[in-house]
């Protein structure tokens, strides 16, 4: 028997404007997305933005559904229409903005396992990271370099 131990290392940054212009402007678009989201149920609304290697950005928002699983992640969403609309275009970095009805969004807003899992797919395919920039509706912004550090020892292809 033998442990392994596994470190990750993420930035935070304190507010929108420690960013670089073009994380900045990816993560004004999730925001801007982030109104679009169909949301009835939870009144908690998701915006993400994805940038691709040729410079196009792809968004999406949570869409949701009186049957509740039917529903559909914003990040899901959003890779689902890259994947479909540039297939073979690397993807580079996805925004991710949450904020709610409810109460206010102050502390940075992971994306679920199943959109972990979904963007790893993607990772996996196209043998490139893919950075990951998320946050609620104010407040730190988290940057991971790439989705391994949010699932690790993940599933993939490879094992099928
Ligand atoms: N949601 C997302 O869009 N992304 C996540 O990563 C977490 C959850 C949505 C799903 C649902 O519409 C609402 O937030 C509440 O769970």
């Amino acid at each position: 028997m033998k442990k392994i131990k596994h470190t990750t290392t993420f930035t935070i940054y304190t507010n929108l404007k420690e960013l670089s212009d073009g994380d900045n402007k990816l993560m004004h678009r999730a925001m801007q997305i982030r109104d679009t989201a169909y949301a009835p149920y939870s009144n908690f609304n998701v915006g993400a933005a994805i940038l691709l290697q040729n410079d196009e950005i792809i968004t999406g928002s949570n869409q949701e559904n009186a049957a509740y699983p039917s529903g559909m992640c914003a990040e899901r969403v959003a890779i689902y229409s890259a994947g479909a609309l540039f297939p073979n275009i690397p993807i580079l970095k996805i925004a991710i903005s949450a904020n709610s009805l409810n109460k206010l969004v102050d502390q940075p807003v992971g994306p679920c396992g199943s959109c972990r899992q979904a963007i790893a797919e993607y990772e996996f395919k196209q043998e490139s990271p893919i950075e990951l920039l998320f946050m609620g509706e104010t407040g730190k912004i988290v940057k991971a370099t790439s989705l391994k550090d949010l699932l690790p020892l993940s599933f993939d292809k490879s094992f099928l």
